[in-house]
């Protein structure tokens, strides 16, 4: 059956993948509140629409930091990607490629930001993680501009790592808790174990190794790495290597975003990685408003967390965000169907986005804002406002 939604896509995802990779993806931290308020903020929104405004011609476009996009999207930094599809990075950075939007590198990402390069025509994003190698993060930013990566969005909300329970009791852990019933389960997955984990060989591309290197070494070097101490300090220090459009990614309140934009960011991703990080977050499109605000046109505002359909790229749009990434709605995809899967799940979100544009009885993006939608009152966090 031909997938209709990106949930027909995730169903075929969680069909196709060993549980552990899927819960991987799907997951969130804790209790998942988060990962559920992510879908459900979306829901709670309603639409303003108007009529007998002449929508025959549409257009979905929207320039970024200069490009013109086809589309409002851009495709998240997603680590580990290849563990869902074989060298998955290089088939999504295609998919996105073809369907005329940006594709984001992870740091933690299987294929190197080399070999996405030599892959792609166009330029791609590249998504840093900064540990306390600092060699390691200058060689990469310097690696991204050698490749000629054209955004660098700083991801600033895993000061540690979430703490994501299905991994846990899943052990998808460093090293594996390797189990019969983990065996069993992915045995049973045999084009994934074909294509995946016999196919091609994983590795960290990104950190520099010998061949000989294996994943789960360079997996502990990475965990090892992780640094808790950095400040604004850290992200000047970004700043002066990056001459580039550089994006704080993981910002959930006014003050952050304020001082993003004073530490010289061109602008701020409002996330709350998915769900995966501090569990009890808000969505990320409750306080989009406030960010908005508090930013009054001085930088780029995106938005990821949660969106699944073309209606939610709308309303964040409505609220003032430029572009919308996305996450697990491609890596469903990707699982499904490798780069023809992360074609379809951009085309349904089109699709979606494009019937909606109409019914809402506006024929350009522009043409968004909060008009579109009716008022909601979200609960205001403690503090907001100071
Ligand atoms: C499996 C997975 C891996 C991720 N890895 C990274 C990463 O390496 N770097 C990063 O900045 N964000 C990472 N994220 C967060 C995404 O970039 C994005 O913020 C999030 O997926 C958006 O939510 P959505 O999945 O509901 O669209 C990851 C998310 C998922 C689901």
């Amino acid at each position: 059956m031909r997938p209709v939604t990106i949930e027909d896509l995730r169903r075929i995802a969680r069909r196709r993948l060993p549980r552990m990779v899927f819960d991987y993806v799907d997951g969130g931290a804790f209790d998942e509140v988060t990962l559920r308020a992510n879908r459900a903020d979306f829901e709670r929104l309603r639409f303003r629409p108007r009529v007998l405004t002449d929508v025959s011609e549409r257009d979905l476009s929207v320039v970024l930091f200069g490009s013109r996009l086809a589309l409002p999207l851009v495709l998240a930094p997603i680590g580990l990607a290849g563990l869902v599809a074989r060298r998955g990075e290089i088939q999504a950075a295609r998919a996105a490629e073809a369907s005329g939007i940006p594709f984001c590198l992870s740091t933690a990402s299987v294929c190197s930001i080399e070999e996405v390069r030599a892959a792609a025509v166009k330029p791609f994003w590249f998504q840093l993680y900064m540990g306390k190698d600092r060699e390691l993060a200058r060689s990469l930013i310097d690696r991204a501009r050698a490749a000629g990566c054209s955004v660098l969005a700083f991801t600033v909300d895993v000061p540690v790592a979430g703490q994501r329970e299905r991994d846990l009791r899943n052990g998808f852990t460093v090293p594996p808790r390797i189990t019969p019933a983990n065996v069993l389960d992915t045995a049973r997955r045999w084009r994934w174990m074909r294509e995946v984990l016999l196919g091609s060989r994983l590795t960290l591309g990104n950190v520099p190794h010998s061949r000989d290197e294996g994943f789960l070494p360079l997996a502990r070097l990475m965990l090892r790495n992780h640094d808790a101490s950095k400040t604004w300090r850290e992200f000047e220090w970004v700043r002066s290597l990056w001459p580039g459009p550089l994006l704080v990614k993981g910002v959930l309140t006014a003050e952050d975003a304020r001082l993003a934009v004073e530490h010289g960011a061109d602008g701020v991703v409002v996330s709350n990685h998915g769900g995966r990080q501090l569990d009890g977050a808000p969505s990320s499109i409750s306080v989009l408003p406030s960010i908005v605000e508090a930013v009054a046109g001085r930088a780029t505002v995106l938005l990821d967390g949660g969106i699944r359909r073309g209606q939610d790229v709308l309303k964040a749009l409505a609220l003032g965000a430029h572009a919308c990434l996305i996450g697990r709605a491609f890596v469903y995809g990707l699982a499904a169907g490798g780069e023809a899967g992360v074609r379809r799940a951009i085309e349904i979100l089109a699709g979606e986005m494009d019937v909606t544009l109409a019914l809402l009885g506006r024929r350009s993006l522009a043409e968004l804002d909060g008009s579109a939608l009716e008022p909601v009152a979200w609960p205001a966090p403690a503090g907001a406002g100071r």
